[in-house]
C-alpha cells in the first residue's frame, strides 16, 4: 500500500513537471515598460496616476513632486497593486479591457475613459504584452 502511494506521488510529480509554466508577470518589464504608461499624457485623457494614486479600487503610488517616475520600493508596491487586475494570461484581465474601447473588445464602461480605441495600439500592445508574459517581444 505504502509503496502504491510512493509511486502514485512521483508519478503525479512528473505529469506536474511537465505541464507548460503558467505565464508569469515580469517585475522588470512592468517597471521599464508599463509604468510608463501610467504616467503618459493622452489627448482628451487625464493621465492614470491623477486618478489611481488616490480613491480608486487600483491604488498606485502617489508621485513625489518633482519626480518623473517612481523608485524601486514604489514600482514594487505599484507592481503588487496592479497584480490584483490581472490573471496572467488572460485577455480579459481589467487591466485590458477597463481601459479599452468597448468596440475594439473592451468592456462597458471605466470611470477614467477609453483610453485606446484599438487592439494595435502600441500601448495597449505592451500591457497586452506583459500579461501574456512576453517580456521579450
Ligand atoms: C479620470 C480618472 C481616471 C483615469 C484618468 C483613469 N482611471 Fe481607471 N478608474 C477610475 C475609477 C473611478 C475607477 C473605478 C470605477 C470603474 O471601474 O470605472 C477605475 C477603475 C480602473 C480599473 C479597475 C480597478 C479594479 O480594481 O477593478 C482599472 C484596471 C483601471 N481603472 C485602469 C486604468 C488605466 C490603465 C488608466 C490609464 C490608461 C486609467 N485607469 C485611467 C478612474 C480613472
Amino acid at each position: 500500500m505504502a509503496k502504491t502511494v510512493v509511486a502514485l506521488v512521483v508519478v503525479a510529480g512528473a505529469w506536474f513537471g511537465q505541464a507548460p509554466a503558467p505565464a508569469s508577470l515580469d517585475y522588470e518589464m512592468f517597471k521599464t515598460k508599463v509604468q510608463p504608461i501610467f504616467l503618459a499624457k493622452r489627448a482628451g485623457h487625464a493621465r492614470c496616476i491623477s486618478c489611481h494614486s488616490s480613491g480608486t479600487p487600483l491604488r498606485l503610488e502617489p508621485l513625489p513632486s518633482g519626480s518623473i517616475t517612481w523608485n524601486e520600493e514604489q514600482s514594487r508596491k505599484n507592481f503588487e497593486a496592479v497584480k490584483r487586475v490581472v490573471v496572467p494570461g488572460s485577455l480579459k484581465s481589467r487591466l485590458l479591457v477597463h481601459p479599452l474601447a468597448e468596440q475594439a473588445g473592451g468592456d462597458f464602461f471605466h470611470n477614467g475613459g477609453k483610453h485606446w480605441d484599438s487592439q494595435n495600439d502600441p500601448e495597449w500592445q505592451t500591457l497586452k504584452a506583459w500579461v501574456l508574459g512576453n517580456s521579450r517581444s
